[in-house]
């Protein structure tokens, strides 16, 4: 089919190439086609990182979240690589969301439905092409899926080679998270015990120990009531998912199948995928990918998405208003969101659409530090979070989930926190391969933090309508 006539019919047929037909941005050039075209093949013939049935299952736990009866927490790393591929940070990661889980989910008295940026995110969308030093030119650093951070022409250049080894690294590193999840690591009471040992050292101990405090008596009076890690597998294990930018496009199609139960096509690639607030372009390559797949899917709104264009991506991407398959994830910037997230909720409330709406309170709040870091303030991020709840609730929409960018490493990246780590302390153990993430300490704290909105949010909407479970707090 030719350009034109995909352009007027944009609901001509779909096909795992379709998008090809379309104007794509943020994809690399790869110099040699024919070495891209033999990865591709390989990967055609590799397993699928994840099962269709996991994903519909995701999709099921998410229209639970629009529909208000539970919440979503998704984070990790803004960008994976390969340098700092090891099972420590893999584990550190997976603690630090499953402490922030539990807070939250006593907080809330509700389920949280648990999404990990792993396994999976490393293409990185960029705001230049190339990029300048000394006099020399070279193309941007787009995630070590495409290239190399070293500022050399072998580094820089688009490797093919590095799709299969972002794959295996994937396979491992789910492979890792399958076990954390279901062998007893994820045990309710020994994440617990990490997060009282946190709140035990911390200068901020007083403000967080109650709740801390709640949560181990709950446990404790289950434990004496027989349920324990030992007999009940809701006690020991949790239910994690993947996600990932859907950015590399030969990478997504490569891994998209037929899945035999249904007929139906999905990126087996990842559980969850998002489209970029660079990349969300209605007539956009990435959108057509996308609007193929069944997995539960979402886009980032950020301050330049008018309301037309959010309607349109919603009408191409979930035709059937299927409740689950879109999540709205708003990163509008701490002095941007009051003036256009409202607009938005609105029009969805008109429009009738059925989606789960997130915040992302990282990508409108960056920022170059006085040493040349890009870094974010942790005031900023929780001003956005909080602002976020605060609109949701004045315009009667429900404020679903968060959307972090984080590590459990103890690294000096975004400042602020209670351990006040400011722009000269960036040098220290700044070791992201491209944004700021908060380090577990600021992470955990933020959890405690957004345990306070949901307990107003829950606190409201119990008052309103009496019939909601007596939680919490
Ligand atoms: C990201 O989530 O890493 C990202 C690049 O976000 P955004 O598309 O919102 O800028
Ligand atoms: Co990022």
């Amino acid at each position: 089919m030719t350009l034109k006539a995909v352009e007027k019919n944009p609901s001509a047929p779909w096909t795992p190439d379709s998008w090809k037909e379309k104007p794509a941005k943020q994809l690399p050039v790869y110099d040699d086609p024919a070495e891209l075209e033999a990865v591709e093949k390989t990967l055609k013939n590799y397993p699928p990182l994840v099962f269709a049935g996991e994903a519909r299952s995701l999709k099921k736990q998410l229209a639970k979240v629009a529909a208000g009866q539970a919440i979503l927490l998704q984070g990790g790393d803004c960008a994976e690589s390969f340098a700092e591929f090891h099972p420590r940070n893999i584990r550190d990661t997976f603690r630090v969301l499953l402490q922030m889980a539990i807070v939250m989910t006593f907080a809330a008295g509700m389920p949280v439905v648990k999404v990990g940026r792993i396994a999976g995110q490393f293409a990185k969308p960029r705001s230049d092409t190339t990029e300048t030093r000394d006099g020399v030119t070279l193309p941007s650093y787009k995630g070590d899926i495409i290239n190399g951070t070293e500022f050399t022409p072998e580094s820089r250049r688009p490797n093919p080679q590095r799709i299969i080894q972002a794959y295996n690294q994937s396979a491992a590193t789910l492979n890792l998270v399958r076990a954390f999840a279901h062998g007893g690591y994820a045990d309710l009471h020994r994440i617990n015990k990490w997060t009282l040992d946190f709140v035990k050292d911390h200068p901020l101990s007083g403000r967080y120990h109650d709740l801390a405090d709640r949560i181990d008596q709950a446990l404790a009076f289950m434990a004496a009531a027989g349920i324990t890690g030992q007999n009940s597998a809701q006690m020991r294990e949790v239910e994690f998912f993947t996600s990932h930018e859907a950015l590399l496009l030969p990478y997504e199609q490569a891994l998209t199948r037929v899945d035999s139960t249904t007929g139906d096509w999905y990126d087996v690639s990842a559980h969850m995928l998002w489209i970029g607030d660079r990349t969300r372009q209605p007539d956009g390559a990435h959108v057509e990918f996308l609007r193929g797949v069944k997995n539960p899917i979402a886009f980032k709104c950020g301050p330049s998405l008018s309301t037309d264009d959010m309607l349109k991506l919603i009408d191409i991407l979930n035709p059937e208003n299927e409740p689950g398959r879109i999540t709205l994830i708003s990163r509008m910037g701490h002095g941007k969101v009051e003036d256009h997230l409202p607009a938005l909720i609105r029009a969805i409330q008109k429009s009738g659409h059925v989606v789960t709406w997130s915040c992302d309170p990282m990508h409108g709040n960056t920022r170059t530090s006085s040493g040349g870091y890009k870094t974010r303030e942790f005031e900023n991020i929780l001003s956005e979070v909080q602002q976020f709840f605060a609109i949701h609730n004045a315009e009667g929409s429900y404020p679903g989930g968060v959307h972090f960018e984080l590590t459990g490493q103890d690294v000096t990246e975004c400042v602020g926190g209670a351990y006040k780590i400011t722009d000269d302390n960036l040098s220290e153990r700044y070791h992201t391969h491209c944004d700021p993430r908060l380090n577990a300490s600021q992470a955990l704290e933020l959890a405690f933090l957004i345990a306070d909105e949901l307990q107003t949010h829950y606190k409201r909407r119990r008052d309103e309508n009496g019939d909601l479970p007596q939680h919490g707090m």
